[in-house]
């Protein structure tokens, strides 16, 4: 049967079989292999897009069926090589391991977001029953959801989380010695105390200083 479907923005024409499924059609004659196959119960999720902005599941609806249709995949929510706020999202939040769900998610979330600008951790979970992950426990996927949802409203960084990446990242060294010896202050190390030094300066100032060692074993204080 002849379709003609918008995908991503460009319309394509094929003559495809009355069986085939939408997801089948993406992956194998458009090549747009993000939308991911993860069950054959469609139960999983990893198939989903969007449908004229509502979000699918590919593999329970036929090719024939978008004839006509607007369809959004993973690979056309980027604009201008930035991501959407979402893929941003689970990059901050670290809201993946094998990124095998991640497409699915992310098309279901932000299909959430279209609908619901501000949900509720528990109208996330709610949103997103129908795809399941097998890697990440959901948690960094909510916090993923939720950091989008901050960006898309304006929040830089809602809830005041830093992104996981800027927490790694060391300190850029200031001076060449610093470059050197990047945990000693001005790049010098300190100058070794002697003994002498300590226990003069130590002395009779703290009752936390330890006494000497010959003191203790004939004291019997503060041994082992
Ligand atoms: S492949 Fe579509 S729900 Fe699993
Ligand atoms: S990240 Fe592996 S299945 Fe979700």
């Amino acid at each position: 049967m002849e379709i003609s479907v918008t995908v991503n923005g460009r319309t394509y024409q094929h003559d495809v079989p009355p069986r085939l499924l939408l997801v089948h059609y993406l992956r194998e004659q458009l090549n747009l292999t993000g939308a991911h196959v993860g069950c054959d119960t469609s139960q999983c999720g990893a198939c989903v897009v969007h449908v004229n902005g509502q979000s699918v599941k590919s593999c329970t609806m036929l090719a024939v069926q978008a004839d006509g249709c607007e369809v959004t995949t993973i690979e056309g929510l980027a604009t201008d090589g930035t991501y959407h706020p979402m893929q941003q999202g689970f990059w901050e939040m670290h809201g993946l391991q094998c990124g095998f769900c991640t497409p699915g998610m992310i098309m279901s979330a932000s299909a959430l977001l279209q609908s619901n600008a501000n949900p509720s951790e528990a109208e996330i979970r709610h949103a997103l029953e129908g795809n399941l992950c097998r890697c990440t426990g959901y948690e960094n996927i909510v916090r993923a959801v939720q950091y989008a949802a901050g960006q898309m409203q304006g929040q830089a960084q809602g809830n005041g989380q830093t992104a996981m990446h800027e927490q790694a990242k060391p300190e850029t060294p200031e001076t060449a010695a610093e470059l050197e010896h990047p945990q000693r202050e001005g790049g010098r190390p300190e100058e070794p105390e002697t003994v002498e030094d300590w226990q003069s300066e130590n002395a009779g100032v703290s009752d936390d200083a330890p006494a000497k060692p010959e003191a203790r074993l004939n004291t019997g204080e503060g041994g082992l």
